[in-house]
């Protein structure tokens, strides 16, 4: 972990398909979203408007990220977390590199830095290159190489300046959540959240893979004496139980916890699997087995910090017609939060069992944030009020802050997410920007949210300075 200071980084994040656009300009190559978006008009489907990331909030355009990069200097963003486009920079997603797409992420880098601020850079962040997703994507094992080796291309060309890389993104969703929306919408299924025990089983190789790629990539990181830190974004769900007077309840919110969070934790800490979650989904797949020797690389090749992302904890309870029996929606807050309910001191909480499960191991909140809905995206003259989204992140900053005193090794917090974007499924029916966007102009307008967070890291950097 040579070469990265201590310091405690204010940053926001974003993440390349849900703000490039650009989508075929470049030398860039397809990723799967573009198919999930253009040709399987995954959004109409779900959310009834046909929107697609062609065009997102037009970051691969450099003039546009000077003028952005310049409200991050205006927030006093200390550091952006951004992710790389895998077919942008391998349009084929393996073999032939992209000249043009490696000059454009290492400009950026380069224009972040002149600007003072700290790249954080994810290597994935779901937009897997459509050729080899359909080839089988994580299902296929050949991903491991596969990605270590695009990662490899990704030290070469960044690794002078980046210190901070992060291997995926919240491999969970994006393996047993859009990949099932997507396929149960293939499908023409009716109900595209309502995944089957047999899904989640067909999906467990597909996280193992995954799992073993971030172990060979942390590998190949260290055996080039990379310096800085390498760790991954896991989405963490602290699970809460829903009556928990009946077993059933108790042992589903056991079972949530050890697929979402005990799974990647247990693997990129400890080197070992979650018994109970594993035997689940193997009880709906006898072909997922984990041999030893994949497990002793997952041990050789534990993470240097984790990045955290955290959204709400998971109301649970069982439902014999969920996957394995879980049933994990509900969320009873009167106003609500896209994503669950909102509840800063299960941040808290969950830091603290980080630090004291997991061998207190550096940590970075690499997303946190909400979107409540037009009623929380109020013009008012120049203004948009965002009460709703400023107040949530003002008490999640301070629960980071607060696990912070209490020891945890937490070494920065991350909004998610500085711009209105892509919202996956959502298209652009789902706002999460400290900075409100005109999907057509491609007009920046700063929020409530966003001068909250500016004094909140104002105070910060005075309460830090020496002297
Ligand atoms: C994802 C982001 C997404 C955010 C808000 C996270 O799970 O990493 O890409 O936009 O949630 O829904």
């Amino acid at each position: 972990m040579a070469g990265v200071a201590k310091q405690f980084l204010w940053g926001a994040a974003s993440a390349a398909y849900q703000v490039e656009g650009g989508w075929q300009d470049g030398g860039r190559g397809l990723c799967k979203w573009d198919i999930y978006t253009n040709e399987e008009r995954i959004t109409e489907k779900v959310v009834g408007v046909q929107h697609t990331g062609n065009v997102a909030i037009n970051t691969q355009d450099r003039a546009q990220y000077l003028k952005d990069i310049g409200l991050m200097r205006d927030l006093g963003l200390d550091a952006y977390r951004f992710s790389l486009s895998w077919p942008r920079i391998l349009p084929e997603g393996t073999g032939q590199v992209n000249g043009e797409g490696v000059d454009y992420y290492s400009r950026f880098v380069d224009d972040l830095l002149a600007a003072g601020i700290t790249p954080l850079v994810t290597l994935y962040h779901w937009d897997f290159p459509a050729g080899l997703f359909a080839d089988g994507g994580w299902h296929n094992r050949a991903s491991i190489d596969w990605f270590r080796d695009y990662a490899a291309v990704v030290f070469d060309a960044l690794g002078d300046r980046v210190r901070h890389f992060i291997t995926m993104n919240e491999p969970f969703i994006d393996i047993f959540y859009m990949d099932l929306i997507a396929e149960n919408m293939r499908a023409g299924r009716s109900e595209p959240y309502r995944f089957t025990s047999e899904q989640y089983g067909r999906q467990a190789p597909a996280m193992h893979n995954l799992l073993l790629a971030n172990a060979e990539t942390v590998a190949e990181f260290r055996r080039r004496g990379q310096e800085g830190m390498i760790g991954i974004a896991l989405p963490l769900y602290p699970t809460v139980t829903l009556d928990p007077e009946k077993p059933a309840n108790v042992a589903a919110a056991k079972l949530t916890d050890g697929l979402i969070n005990r799974w990647p934790l247990d693997a990129v800490f400890k080197g070992t699997y979650p018994q109970d979650a594993i035997a689940a989904l193997q009880a709906e797949n006898p072909d997922f087995v984990v041999p030893e020797a994949d497990m002793a690389t997952i041990r050789a090749n534990p993470v240097d910090f984790l990045g955290v992302n955290f959204y709400s904890p998971a109301l649970v309870r069982h439902d014999p017609a969920g996957p394995l029996g879980i049933d994990r929606d509900a969320n009873p807050d009167a106003i609500k939060s896209f994503n669950g309910p909102v509840r800063p001191e299960a941040l808290h909480d969950l830091l603290i069992r980080i630090r004291d499960e997991f061998g207190n191991p550096p940590v970075m909140i690499t997303e946190n944030g909400a979107g409540f809905g037009d009623g929380d995206e109020v013009r008012d003259g120049d203004l948009i009020r965002d009460p709703h989204r400023a107040d949530y992140i003002r008490r999640h900053a301070e629960a980071t802050l607060r696990a912070r005193q209490e020891g945890c090794d937490i070494r920065g917090y991350m909004v998610w997410s500085l711009f209105d974007n892509f919202e996956w499924i959502q298209g652009y029916t789902r706002r999460f920007g400290m900075v409100h966007v005109d999907f057509d102009t491609q007009e920046r307008t700063p929020k409530q949210s966003f001068f909250l967070y500016r004094d909140l890291i104002a105070r910060h950097h005075r309460d830090a300075a020496p002297g």
